[in-house]
């Protein structure tokens, strides 16, 4: 099912949706997500996730959707602080982790499969990992022991108008906005910028990695290609002091994730199968202001016969 889809269109145009209308979902969608977040999925760190259905009103659902729907009666405890407007449904994701473990990047790494299914569908979705009421969720998704539930995204028909709390969030993050490619992506070391046409077809999967979605927009993620193995290192920018990465567990490393999804799907897209492990190449790191970058996956291609020889 999930290779079927067109990720990389859903990827452009996908956009976060904070104002719904507050129709019910259909039957029809709300099977199609059910089961889609059912599915099992291969992460690459092999961490376990879990997702549910949460509706603030299960009793308007069908008998099949209420079985399925966890939720709170009138939803007194389903708060986002007033940032998303009109939502119902919502979708929690847990996972077992430190805090601070893989566990977060095959988080993001399949949350943001299920984001792109909705959109997909046609629905309306939000990354939220600060802005929502973690116990009221954490008790209406019956939180597992271990488990932590790092965010959750409203699921819904958007509103077409975005409210003037979902403005000022936009203009406080440059959510509109991307930061360039030479800032983002390297040849050998971060002296470089991967020079644009020279990495083939898989070019593709930077591009898609540079228009994620990461919390407060911040994009994390950096990325060093190593011409002689055809190997792309994944380096994460934490920065210093960054309230995100306070809240019980580091929400950059859910970033990373999603861009790694970006990466690899897209690659798939354009031919190029791979793995991700764990080595750090010893690439020189150079001083970055306001924080520190430091290294976390590698994505290896099965057949590497094209990369670089453009
Ligand atoms: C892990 C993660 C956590 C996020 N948490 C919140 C949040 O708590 N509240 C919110 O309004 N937006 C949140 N966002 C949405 C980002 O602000 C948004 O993705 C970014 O500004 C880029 O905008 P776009 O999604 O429209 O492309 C989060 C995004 C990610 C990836």
């Amino acid at each position: 099912m999930q290779t079927k889809i067109s990720y990389s269109s859903l990827m452009q145009e996908r956009v976060s949706c904070r104002s719904f209308t507050d129709e019910p979902l259909s039957p029809l969608h709300w099977k199609a997500l059910q089961s889609f977040i059912d599915a099992p999925r291969e992460l690459p760190f092999g961490s376990r996730t879990r997702f549910t259905l949460i509706d603030k009103n299960p009793e308007d659902h069908s008998p099949e959707a209420r079985d399925t729907a966890a939720g709170s009666r009138g939803g007194a405890r389903l708060g986002t602080y007033g940032v998303i407007r009109g939502a119902r449904t919502f979708i929690a994701g847990m996972t077992v982790s430190d805090g601070d473990d893989q566990a977060l990047e095959d988080y993001g790494y399949a949350f943001e499969q299920v984001v792109l299914f909705a959109e997909s569908l046609g629905l309306g979705t939000c990354w939220l990992g600060g802005t929502f009421n973690r116990g009221g969720f954490a008790e209406a998704a019956a939180l597992a022991h271990g488990e932590i539930i790092p965010c959750i995204t409203p699921v819904g028909y958007p509103l077409g108008k975005r409210s003037l709390i979902e403005r000022v969030m936009r203009t406080a993050a440059r959510s509109s906005k991307r930061k360039p490619w030479n800032e983002l992506f390297f040849t050998k070391n971060f002296n470089h910028p991967i020079q644009k046409d020279t990495v083939g077809d898989i070019e593709e999967a930077l591009r898609m990695v540079q228009i994620a979605p990461s919390a407060s927009n911040k994009q994390p993620w950096r990325i060093v290609f190593d011409p002689g193995s055809s190997a792309f290192h994944f380096y994460m920018h934490t920065l210093a002091g960054y309230a995100g990465n306070k809240l019980g567990f580091k929400i950059q490393r859910i970033d990373m994730g999603i861009a790694m999804f970006h990466f690899a799907q897209t690659a798939v897209q354009a031919g190029f199968t791979g793995t991700w492990s764990r080595k750090d190449p010893g690439v020189f790191i150079p001083h970055f202001p306001n924080g520190q970058v430091s290294y976390f996956a590698t994505w290896h291609p099965d057949n590497s016969g094209s990369i670089g020889e453009a």
